[in-house]
């Protein structure tokens, strides 16, 4: 019978935007993230010779398995694999809102494509990266960074080395689940041709990455959130710049209202490729932070979540 591997999404507190070299997908910073418990993709992959092309079942239904195949013929090609296949995959994070769906599909894809060779992280990283850039953190648990390298081999995620935080919540506000205006891998890449504003992106976020990673190894959630807020709002600055934007009113409502109660109790956001917001804080301060928030707005509490995991 074949194994369903299970893939959690992360949400980076340092951002990943931009590529230094496209078909490897080697990017300009390193990134750093969190794993979070509460959202995940499935997938189950089926090698089958009397197939002429790959089949793609998302959510049940059956779907376009264009970007799963460019995928699927990479290790195809890099592990000498001759069967096309059928690709099950179910997620339990709302697709493309922003939320890093592409993240935990392309690490499930990755180890459940390749379970009968066994590689080992480190590898699976690698070829995560190559599906999706942020894919590459969702092969570990709790705290991630991708490092940026340089080649194949060298840009490459691992746990950060810290005490464990169990105190550290995110808390996911969905402000919409409908797919995003534009993908990130097109803004991302328009960003990096014609912002202005890209090349200061980069200098910052090497810089924001040594702070964050300090932080949290003193557990110190004002300088973490402080930094992760500021990051993100670089990134999107790099992005405005070029005219585009994924903020939608209720966005902006939620950033206020954080900003508000970020003089009393520590929290703090952060934003990707979509409008929903995901705030920082402390398992004592959700009940105090839900309060402070719109009550129209849903919300999931969310912990640190596992590494990829065969079931
Ligand atoms: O991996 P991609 O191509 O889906 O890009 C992810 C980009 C952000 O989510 C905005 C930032 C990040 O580091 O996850």
């Amino acid at each position: 019978m074949t194994q369903i591997v299970r893939a959690h999404t992360n949400i980076a507190l340092i951002k990943y935007w931009g590529k230094k070299n496209h078909d490897l997908k080697i990017p300009f910073n390193s990134s750093i993230s969190l794993t979070l418990d509460k959202f995940y993709t499935d997938t189950k992959v089926t090698y089958d010779k009397t197939l002429t092309e790959d089949k793609l079942i998302l959510n049940g239904m059956p779907a376009d398995p264009k970007r799963v195949s460019v995928f699927m013929d990479l290790i195809r090609e890099r592990y000498n694999i001759n069967e096309f296949a059928i690709i099950e995959t179910t997620n339990n994070v709302p697709t493309a809102a922003g939320l890093a769906s592409s993240a935990s599909a392309f690490a499930a894809l990755a180890k459940a494509a390749t379970l009968h060779l066994d590689l080992d992280d480190e590898s699976l990283s690698r070829l995560a990266r190559m599906g999706s850039g942020s894919a590459s953190r969702s092969i570990f648990p709790d705290f991630v960074r991708w490092e940026r390298g340089h080649n194949d081999e060298t840009s490459v995620a691992s746990p950060i080395e810290m005490d464990a935080w169990p105190e550290f919540r995110m808390v996911v506000c969905i402000v919409n689940q409908e797919e995003k205006p534009f993908l990130s891998s097109v803004a991302m890449d328009e960003t990096v041709e014609t912002s202005p504003y890209y090349d200061a992106w980069v200098k910052a976020t090497e810089i924001d990455g040594d702070v964050l990673l300090d932080a949290l190894k003193h557990h110190d959630i004002e300088k973490l959130g402080h930094i992760a807020q500021t990051n993100a709002l670089r990134m999107h600055a790099s992005l405005l710049a070029i005219n585009k934007w994924y903020f939608e009113p209720m966005t902006i409502e939620i950033m206020n209202r954080v900003r508000k109660i970020q003089t009393e109790i520590p929290a703090y956001f952060t934003m990707d490729a979509g409008p929903n917001v995901k705030i920082i804080t402390l398992d004592k301060h959700v009940d105090e932070l839900l309060e402070a928030l719109p009550e129209n707005v849903e919300t999931i509490v969310c912990k640190a979540g596992p590494g990829i995991t065969v079931r």
